[in-house]
């Protein structure tokens, strides 16, 4: 029968759509590096770890979406970043951005899961459960973030004791989390 590693033309769009998501999840750890390099050097150590260790966490998405690619047998180009944005005038605006960015690719997972649905990808669908389960946590984290920034009122030392109290990193290995192509890094 047909095999997927003719060529894009033959990819499914669930294949496609699932190419460009490592596309978006490099460029949101390219994103986090440029946000937690603008708080390190606001010398925000705690703010500037948190997306540090996001900015890894990104990056074994991509990678968990490359192994199933490479077990799947899809034939693809590793895709490069999008621009990302680098001009900040202050800590809100980053924070803002982290939790528009974590509801895109929300958006972009819930997209995927409907293509695989329209298209009988049974295993691409279940591919996807952790990574939706995943984005809740994600969009949670940075909604509660933001909210805390505005709540200090511009004390940034007060949202450094709170992400230094409640935000501690994350052991690694979050349960059930899909296999990485080479080692994961967060
Ligand atoms: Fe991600
Ligand atoms: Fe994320």
């Amino acid at each position: 029968m047909t095999s997927n590693k003719t060529g894009d033309s033959s990819h499914s769009k669930f294949h496609r759509l699932l190419i460009d998501q490592v596309r978006h999840e490099f460029t949101a750890s390219h994103q986090y590096v440029a946000i937690a390099a603008w708080f390190d050097d606001q010398d925000l150590p705690q703010l500037a770890r948190v997306f540090y260790e996001q900015s890894l966490e990104e990056r074994d998405h991509a990678m968990m979406i490359v192994r199933y690619l490479l077990d799947s047998d899809v034939t693809f180009a590793l895709p490069g970043v999008d621009d990302i944005e680098t001009d900040f005038a202050v800590a809100r605006d980053l924070v803002a951005l982290a939790l528009r960015q974590e509801r895109e690719v929300t958006d972009n997972f819930q997209r995927l899961a409907r293509v695989a649905r329209d298209e009988d990808d049974y295993t691409g669908e279940q591919f996807l459960q952790w990574f939706i389960q995943e984005q809740v946590e994600e969009v949670a984290k940075m909604s509660t973030l933001l909210n805390v920034v505005d709540r200090a009122n511009g004390n940034l030392f007060d949202v450094e004791t709170f992400v230094a109290r409640d935000m501690p990193s994350e052991d690694n290995g979050s349960q059930g989390a899909p296999g990485t192509a080479g080692p994961s890094v967060s």
